[in-house]
This record gives C-alpha cells, sequence and structure tokens, in this order.
C-alpha cells in the first residue's frame, strides 16, 4: 500500500514536470516566433515596422549624410542615415563577408539639426524622420537578387507606419543592384567602414596561403 501510494506522488510529480516542460517549450517557440531582430509579417505578408526601440541598440554601421545644401537645395534625402543590424546577424558577416539569411537592416532617417557646434561648422543630429528597412529573406523572397526585399515605414517623423508591403523593385532594389552590386550583397559596405575592414578580413582569410 505505502508502495502504490508513493507510485501514485511520483506519478503526480513527474506529470506536473511533464505539464511544466510542455508550457516552457511552447512559451520558447512564442519567444522565437516574436524574436524582435528577424523579418516579422502580418498575415497578409507585409512587413511588421522593426521596434526602433529594439533597433537602435544594435550594431550601427554607418551614418551617411546627404544633406540638402550640397544638392541643390532639395536632396531626396536630406537626412543622416543611420543604420543598424542586429549583433547575430552581424557576427555572422564579420565570419562570412555575406549578411545571413534572416537579416533585417534598419536605416532610421534623422533630419540635419544644427550646423554649427563648439567644435566648428557642419552638420548635427536633429529629429528622427523616417524608417527604410532591407531584409533578407529566402523563403519569403525566393526570386529577388540574394533574397533581399525593401520596404520603406514613412519619410516622416515617427510613429512610423506599423507595416508595409515590399516595394516594387524600381523604387529600391534597381538602384541596390546597379550600385552596391553583387559583390557586396546589394548593400553598401563600401560607406560602412566597421563593415569594411570585417569583409576585408574574411577575404585576407580566405586568400590562399603563399
Ligand atoms: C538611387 C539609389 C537608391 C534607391 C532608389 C534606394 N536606395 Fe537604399 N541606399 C542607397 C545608398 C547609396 C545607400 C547607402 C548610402 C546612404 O544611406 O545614403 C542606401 C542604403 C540603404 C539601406 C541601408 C543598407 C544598405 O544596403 O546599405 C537600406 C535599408 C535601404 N537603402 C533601403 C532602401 C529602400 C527601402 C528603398 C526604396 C524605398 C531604397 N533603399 C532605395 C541608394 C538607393
Amino acid at each position: 500500500m505505502r508502495r502504490f501510494n508513493s507510485w501514485i506522488v511520483g506519478g503526480v510529480v513527474v506529470g506536473a514536470l511533464a505539464g511544466a516542460a510542455a508550457l516552457m517549450a511552447a512559451a520558447g517557440e512564442q519567444m522565437s516566433l516574436a524574436d524582435a531582430t528577424k523579418p516579422q509579417y502580418t498575415a497578409d505578408g507585409k512587413l511588421k515596422s522593426p521596434d526602433p526601440a529594439i533597433f537602435r541598440e544594435w550594431v550601427q554601421l554607418g551614418t551617411p549624410v546627404t544633406p540638402n545644401d550640397q544638392n541643390n537645395g532639395v536632396a531626396a534625402f536630406p537626412e543622416f542615415h543611420n543604420t543598424y543590424v542586429a549583433p547575430w546577424a552581424w557576427a555572422e558577416f564579420k565570419k562570412n563577408g555575406v549578411w545571413p539569411d534572416g537579416t533585417v537592416l534598419a536605416k532610421e532617417l534623422v533630419l540635419v539639426g544644427e550646423k554649427q557646434a563648439s567644435s566648428g561648422k557642419g552638420y548635427f543630429g536633429g529629429e528622427f524622420h523616417g524608417l527604410d528597412v532591407a531584409v533578407k529573406d529566402s523563403k519569403k523572397n525566393p526570386e529577388t537578387p540574394n533574397n533581399w526585399a525593401y520596404y520603406n515605414f514613412n519619410h516622416a517623423a515617427p510613429p512610423y507606419a506599423p507595416e508595409a508591403a515590399a516595394q516594387p523593385k524600381a523604387n529600391c532594389s534597381s538602384c541596390h543592384e546597379a550600385n552596391a552590386g553583387p559583390a557586396d550583397d546589394y548593400t553598401f559596405i563600401k560607406y560602412y567602414p566597421i563593415a569594411r575592414e570585417a569583409k576585408a578580413k574574411v577575404k585576407a582569410k580566405s586568400a590562399p596561403a603563399k
């Protein structure tokens, strides 16, 4: 009888543990589904906007600026272009010199603010002013060059659009194809010193020994 009781107690404990493990596994799955460093889509296939509070803490690749006063007063994008990538994708890039599947490149636009500081004349960061995103996703974009797709979440102050459809090739991809090209995985590595250096290191390592 004692033995029987302890079997039952044991069974209950084991059952409870199994239940807890199943719950934890489900929670883990939920978490990976909502991984904010990977592309997230709506049911109708639009990209959900990456969260500025999250991507602003990623690795910042560079900050090109195309100010109005160097573009006849009307630059197409007169802002600083702050480009960010998640640390896991950056780690992969440093290993291989190409962006891994699932990479999200967030380019947030920031208006030129002051043009004179105590350090001298120049261009100093003003207000946030738009969000462009490039996503490499082989499942979603099997047909595009290196599986990239391009999205715009407004060219204006936040809050940004919560979701966006992929842009037609002529709006974005064609310029990236022509000017960044396959050698740089259709991204403007040439303007991001840390990416340029990382890629040069990968190339040097893979060069045949003399
Ligand atoms: C006329 C050429 C041109 C067009 C069109 C264009 N881009 Fe770009 N894009 C660039 C250049 C040049 C850079 C790097 C320098 C900079 O940011 O100013 C860049 C950088 C980016 C980056 C940062 C990652 C990278 O590839 O270097 C993203 C993201 C991006 N563009 C998204 C878009 C989206 C979305 C569109 C369409 C709505 C678009 N681009 C249209 C030229 C273009």
